[in-house]
């Protein structure tokens, strides 16, 4: 069990919308008071229909923030320096209108200009009915601030679930809580520690019109980068091309943007000498256009042969760097022979485990929110269930943890 003093002295941020689930907010208020932690409200105009600023006021001790301006003596309310108070920012209950601004940046409230000023960690936890909740525009906003870093909680899971059934209604009080204590018992463990990741998949020019390149999105990659920061972690993150909506935005995560393999491999053999470990989740080309077209090329003949030459194995020439008291994780994606071709890789490329997902399994691999991982070391496997992509990221980093 996770003890109260995880709470002591942490100033929390807590963001309160127009949902009748807004009278729980005094209950989160109470069980954070009560474990030693220092609450700040920052409520919407519609929330304050469903519970007063007084109330508030008096179970935090301190004035409820709502406008820009304070409205008794014009006093500017600074989102901005709450952004740097905060330990943490929790907003619960949020509705699927806050959910869809926070997604997209609408700072037209105090509590949406707080939460894109935030420093600190922000935990959602949204409340509506389960229409709403299931509607594409939902989850996609869902989606959309999961990747920037942010933690969904949900009931039942703790977290961001991959089936809908039952969701939408907010988590309960102690739950929240609990998730709050979690995560600050959880952020220090690596504080001090630096890691390097890679992400996303590599692009290998054919002409300036074409490449050779695959199917990964980066959101394996980008889960891993907010795992590990979120423990602490100092993070070197060296990323493929990927979309413009994956965006980093913790302050521990430094992102290097790479299009081919030869230039990830650059940017790692320089970075891995000062980590402590490296996790390799890039979907990395093993082959490149032996000659890069300088003009499109034009369709001339009834075929087309393209000479390919090898990539640098980032991985295996990693692995011969490793020094003692570093650590390297790396990933097998399969579609046949997973483990006996997982062994060889773990082997060959000198990893400490090895992350085998295959295409095989419904829901795993490129794409998806979800992943279905196992966890194999020289002589030990560890089957995990489907689970989304940011708890997957958690079991790989507790596992690192545990080397
Ligand atoms: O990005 P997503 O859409 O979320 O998808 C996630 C993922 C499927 C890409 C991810 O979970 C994954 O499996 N990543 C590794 C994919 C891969 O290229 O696997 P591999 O079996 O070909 O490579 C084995 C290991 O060597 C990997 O750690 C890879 O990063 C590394 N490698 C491979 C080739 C190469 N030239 N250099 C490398 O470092």
């Amino acid at each position: 069990m996770i003890g109260g003093y995880m709470l002591q002295g942490k100033k929390i941020v807590l963001g309160i919308t127009g949902s009748i689930a807004a009278y729980k907010s005094c209950l989160i208020i109470r069980q954070l008071v009560k474990r030693g932690a220092e609450v700040q409200v920052v409520i919407t105009p519609a929330g304050k229909e469903f519970i007063t600023p007084i109330t508030l006021s008096a179970l935090t001790s301190k004035p409820v923030v709502s406008d820009f301006f304070a409205q008794r003596d014009g006093t500017w309310h600074s989102h901005v320096d709450l952004g740097l108070w905060a330990d943490a920012m929790v907003i619960a209950p949020a509705t699927a209108s806050t959910i869809g601004k926070m997604a997209n940046g609408v700072a037209d409230n105090m509590l949406i200009t707080t939460y894109l000023s935030m420093k600190a960690p922000v935990f959602i936890a949204p409340a509506m009915d389960l229409d709403m909740y299931a509607h594409p525009s939902t989850q996609q906003n869902l989606k959309t601030l999961q990747s920037y870093g942010n933690h969904i909680i949900e009931p039942g899971t703790g977290f961001l679930a991959s089936k809908l059934e039952g969701k939408g209604r907010m988590e309960e009080p102690e739950n929240i809580v609990a998730c709050l204590e979690k995560f600050f018992a959880q952020k220090e463990s690596m504080k001090g520690k630096k890691v390097l990741i890679t992400a996303g998949p590599t692009y290998e020019k054919i002409d300036p019109v074409r490449f050779i390149g695959n199917y990964s999105s980066g959101k394996m990659g980008f889960a891993l980068a907010n795992e590990c920061a979120n423990r602490g972690a100092q993070v070197e993150f060296v990323c493929g091309p990927v979309s413009s909506a994956m965006q980093v935005s913790h302050p521990n995560i430094h992102r290097t943007d790479v299009e081919s393999a030869q230039e990830m491999f650059e940017a790692c053999k320089t970075l891995y000498p000062s980590m402590d470990s490296a996790i390799l989740c890039a979907a990395v080309a093993d082959f490149a256009p032996e000659t890069v077209a300088v003009q499109k090329m034009k369709r001339t003949g009834d075929d087309l042969v393209i000479r390919l030459k090898p990539n640098p194995d980032i991985a295996a020439l990693l692995g011969q760097m490793k020094k003692n008291g570093q650590t390297l994780v790396g990933f097998a994606l399969e579609t046949n022979d997973e483990e006996s071709n997982a062994q060889s890789k773990l082997k060959k490329k000198n990893f400490d485990f090895i992350v085998l997902n295959s295409l095989r399994d419904e829901g795993a691999g490129f794409r998806t929110d979800t992943n279905k991982i196992s966890i194999i070391t020289s002589n030990t496997k560890k089957d995990y269930p489907l689970k989304t992509k940011g708890e997957v990221a958690k079991d790989i980093v507790d596992e690192l943890e545990c080397l």
